[in-house]
């Protein structure tokens, strides 16, 4: 079964196709980064717009360069929520009259939990996949979000952040050391030549029990500490460094601490992981090295990691399996599967 898949919730128009659930024959990603840095953020017109621009010539070029025909084509999978407005339209119409010309049948797919079933995607086949049921962590630059998921995908949500996400977090700190939209990976990648252990930053107080996450107190205590850096003529390349490093073991420890506490209330039989700060080097090491000896843990490669296509079509793969009713209404804060 071949299933063609649309993503263009944010800033990224992408196409892909998969066969089987597993077997990725084709995928491209236009990321309008270079774009948005300029504004310092994603601006939903321009993201619009681009992906109107861009979506078509993309489709084109997938199957000259996969040599499938269209009529090859099972189902067309498009992200039907949470993202913006918008962008979500322009995907979601594309997808539609894909869907109407070849009388191909469309599923609206959930871009949040698609992100950990990207895990899905396995030159090995199903017997590589993993079990149900599940543990889904989706950190990302708008959702930091434990899910568990049964044998149905049935899915409930743990934990969720109350204010900023993760990644979120990550580009606001990121741009106050001095880097463009999004700086996230940009930090981290000066993190690893600094000390953790100079900045003692603070944790957000949310109970011992609690699965919540919060970020945004985080987010004030750096701002505090620059500037005084800065008055202090302390605001050094060394000094960057070891806030960065500092920043990062924060988040990195948060999460694998509330992690553990949704593993050891589930006892799931795998743990699946996704979303744009999943490529963070300290993130991974440190996810695998609390839960490996326990948990059969799924991590994708760092190019699956931000927004694709691909886990759109890995996602549609098992709700069709799952025989998961299709909805295609478009909801930018969608929650459902
Ligand atoms: O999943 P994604 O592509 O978009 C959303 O669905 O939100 O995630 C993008 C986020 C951005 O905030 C970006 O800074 C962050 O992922 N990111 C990283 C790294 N690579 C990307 N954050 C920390 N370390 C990284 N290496
Ligand atoms: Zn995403």
């Amino acid at each position: 079964m071949k299933i063609l898949s649309v993503e263009s919730s944010c800033d990224e128009t992408s196409l892909a196709i998969l066969e089987d659930g597993y077997k990725l024959l084709g995928h491209l990603v236009a990321s309008q980064v270079e774009i948005h840095n300029q504004y310092g953020g994603v601006v939903p017109e321009v993201a619009s717009r681009q992906h109107f621009s861009t979506i078509l010539p993309l489709l084109e070029e997938l199957l000259k360069q996969t040599g499938i025909d269209i009529d090859q084509i099972d189902y067309i999978a498009v992200t039907r929520g949470p993202g913006l407005m918008g962008a979500l339209i322009i995907g979601n119409m594309f997808a539609r009259t894909l869907s109407e010309l070849y009388t191909i049948p469309l599923i609206g797919v959930n871009h949040v939990l698609a992100h950990s079933f990207v895990n899905f995607i396995n030159p090995t086949g199903p017997e590589a996949w993993p079990d149900f049921p599940t543990l889904s962590l989706v950190v990302s630059g708008a959702h930091t979000d434990i899910q568990f998921i049964d044998q149905n995908l049935k899915h409930e949500l743990m934990g969720a952040t109350r204010d900023d996400a993760a990644g979120e977090a990550f580009d606001k700190v990121a741009r106050l050391i001095g880097f463009g939209y999004p700086g996230g990976a940009k930090l981290s990648r000066i993190a690893v030549e600094g000390d953790s252990q100079v900045y003692q930053l603070p944790k957000a107080r949310l109970g011992r029990d609690s699965l919540e996450f919060s970020f945004s107190g985080l987010k004030t205590a750096v701002l505090r500490l620059v500037t005084e850096l800065k008055d202090s003529g302390q605001w050094n390349d060394q000094t960057r460094k070891d806030l960065a490093a500092s920043f990062e073991k924060n988040v990195v420890d948060t999460i694998v601490d509330k992690f553990e506490l949704a593993y050891e209330r589930t006892d799931p039989a795998s743990i699946i992981l996704g979303g744009g700060v999943m490529a963070n080097t300290r993130l991974r090491e440190q996810l695998v090295k609390r839960f490996s000896d326990h948990a059969k843990v799924f991590l994708p490669d760092r190019s699956l990691c931000t927004d694709n296509a691909a886990m759109i079509g890995a996602l549609a793969y098992q709700m069709i399996k799952h025989k998961i009713p299709v909805k295609l209404e478009i909801d930018s804060s969608l929650e459902e599967i």
